[in-house]
């Protein structure tokens, strides 16, 4: 019988070198660099599994925004320093498994990573930075907000996170 399971933390044992989303930079991530960040501590790679095989996944960073360059409703009632975000830097389900609910899934539980990390630390705004338009919309239609500064880069701030997380 094959099964779904995770998200988990990406390991050299998963199935995930023939992996395919349909856009190559997000492939090459996963299966070329995706260990080796790992490793390294620059991000935390969370893949669903069908068995072993990798069917989606996201990447984890934490980052910063500029206050100056932060939308005005995430720099409300901050100091001028930067502003702590958590970054959801890629983010791909496989071409096989698009369309079936498993994108969603993995965005909601990235969220809610969001809040057990913001509960360790300071975190003000979960964030992505959408490769394309159609990415974009997904992500509007998810419930974050465009960035003025890059309309590429969409934003959620954290008080906002848990009531997205019950709607999506
Ligand atoms: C974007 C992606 C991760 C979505 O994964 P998925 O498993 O196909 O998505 P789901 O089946 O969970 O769909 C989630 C919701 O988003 C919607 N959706 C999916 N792709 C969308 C798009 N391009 N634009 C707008 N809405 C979209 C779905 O209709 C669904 O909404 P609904 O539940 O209200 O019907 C996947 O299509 C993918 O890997 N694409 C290529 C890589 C990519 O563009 N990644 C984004 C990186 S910035």
């Amino acid at each position: 019988m094959t099964e779904f399971s995770g998200p988990v933390l990406l390991t050299k044992s998963h199935d995930f070198l023939d992996f395919d989303c349909g856009k190559e930079p997000l492939n090459t991530f996963l299966t070329r660099h995706a260990l080796a960040n790992q490793a390294n501590g620059s991000a935390r790679i969370f893949v669903g599994l069908h068995n072993n095989r990798v069917v989606g996944y996201y990447s984890l960073a934490v980052g910063s925004v500029l206050f100056d360059e932060a939308p005005e409703r995430m720099a409300k009632g901050l100091a001028k320093h930067p502003i702590p975000i958590l970054l959801m830097a890629r983010f791909a389900v496989d071409k096989e498994f698009q369309g079936r609910g498993i994108g969603k899934g993995l965005f909601k539980d990235a969220l809610k990573r969001s809040l057990s990390v913001a509960r360790e630390a300071g975190v003000w705004a979960f964030m992505t930075h959408a490769k394309d338009d159609d990415a974009k919309a997904l992500y509007l239609r998810m419930g974050m907000q465009e960035c003025p500064s890059n309309p590429l880069h969409l934003y959620l701030l954290m008080k906002d996170v848990e009531r997205v997380v019950s709607v999506i």
